[in-house]
């Protein structure tokens, strides 16, 4: 039997450190449903499946993860997790706190997690001095994805600062076109579009300072309400039914010409990429406004509970295993849009966006200006983030709004959520 799954996984092409027949069941929660997603998560089903061990999907609609966190919870504290969950940021140390998180030391001792993974990472999915958390990729946030045919069409340039976007865009208007295709069916959402304004206007250190270090003095400042004040400008340029969009209905919208842009993470990539499209041809990616140079990051990782059978607690192993094996990375970035989160991988056959994600990953982790995307919650803690989100979406939505009123709003909202 092992034999025969050994060979098995052999002639799937699968790298020999991946190959590890325990027939172990490992059921995993993720929120990977759209076309481009769904076709990376496959990818880590027949991983597991080629291993010998058995998959079995929890997949919970809805980008962002805010409904998969809420059944992840239910399922937890009923004493009955699964093998893997997708979590992000201070998630983790929420759930390593709580005690419900195993630890991957061995294999992250045995496979020297240390010498490939970005000091970010490390942080990220360590819990005191436990390894409880493995990462799968480096998204960008900060991304303008647009139609060069429709920009050819009204003879505009693809903006590079915030007063290109603000030009282009009404131009694109007059055109007839719908300038920034949005979904602002859920907050995360209007959350991604304000914080690429915020890095624009503020800057990494004062983005930062206010995101993360949660300072009173930038969150209720004349910068924040010069925040809200480009934000809010957007709304003009939306298409006026954005409520009842989706992030990826968003990107479709690009994707066929109806919209001439969208600010998204490069998960969009995933979804042009399964709608056919090929970067620099079909469809540009450039950083969004203003924020070139900088780089907002979302890393998604697993992070592993406590089990008691000890074949699924090896089938854990193994999927840790895989989702750091070189190959698999590959495949799985591509698919997805992402970068690997290896360091120490050549990207041949990755396209320019992905170069260009790399090449601004590693020199911003250097040299500043690499900061945490409070949208896909690497930022803060959950419940600060809460209150953005609410802060941020309520004023975006409203018919009427005052900037200086809701970076008020803002800063009272996080103070209360600290
Ligand atoms: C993010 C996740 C990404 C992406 C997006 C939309 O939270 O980190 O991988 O797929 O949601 O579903």
């Amino acid at each position: 039997m092992k034999h025969s799954l050994l060979s098995l996984a052999c002639g799937l092409g699968m790298a020999a450190s991946s190959v590890i027949a325990h027939a172990g069941e490992v059921e995993v929660l993720h929120w990977w449903t759209s076309g481009g997603e769904a076709k990376s998560v496959q990818l880590l089903k027949d991983t597991i499946e080629a291993q010998g061990n058995q998959w079995k999907d929890f997949a919970i609609a809805g980008g962002g993860g805010e409904s998969a966190m809420t059944v992840l919870k239910t399922r937890a504290v009923s004493g009955n997790p699964p093998s893997a969950a997708q979590i992000k940021g201070d998630d983790i140390q929420e759930w390593g706190r709580l005690g419900f998180l195993a630890d991957l030391n061995n294999v992250a001792e045995q496979d020297h997690w240390q010498q490939f993974l970005p000091k970010v990472a490390q942080q990220i999915i360590m819990h005191e001095d436990d390894y409880v958390a493995v990462p799968v990729n480096i998204h960008r946030v900060n991304w303008l994805w647009a139609n060069p045919k429709v920009f050819a069409e009204v003879g505009v340039a693809i903006p590079v600062t915030l007063d290109d976007f603000f030009a282009a865009a009404e131009k694109i208007k007059q055109a007839g076109y719908i300038p920034l295709a949005h979904g602002g069916g859920q907050p995360w959402q209007n959350v991604t579009l304000f914080e690429a304004v915020a890095l624009a206007v503020l800057g990494p250190e004062d983005y930062q300072k206010a995101f993360v270090e949660l300072d009173m003095s930038i969150l209720n400042s004349p910068k924040m309400v010069e925040v809200f004040t480009q934000f809010r400008r957007m709304k003009e340029y939306v298409d006026p039914k954005y409520r009842g969009n989706s992030w990826n209905t968003a990107t479709a919208m690009v994707s066929n010409g109806e919209a001439a842009m969208q600010i998204m993470g490069d998960w969009a990539k995933g979804e042009f990429a399964a709608d056919g499209k090929v970067a620099g041809q079909d469809y540009i990616c450039v950083a969004a406004p203003g924020t070139h140079g900088q780089f907002t990051y979302n890393i998604d990782s697993f992070a592993f509970f406590k089990l008691s059978d000890e074949e699924n607690r090896k089938a854990q192993e193994d999927l840790a295993r895989a989702i750091l094996d070189e190959g698999f990375q590959t495949s799985f970035n591509l698919n997805k849009g992402s970068i690997p989160i290896r360091m120490d991988m050549a990207l041949d056959s990755f396209d320019q966006c992905a170069k260009d994600s790399m090449a601004t990953f590693k020199d911003t982790a250097e040299n500043g200006g690499l900061v945490p995307s409070v949208s896909q919650g690497l930022a803060t803690t959950s419940y600060v983030q809460a209150a953005i989100f609410d802060v941020v979406s309520n004023f975006f939505n409203a018919k009427t709004a005052d900037p200086k009123q809701a970076a008020h709003r803002l800063a009272r909202a996080v103070k209360a959520a600290m």
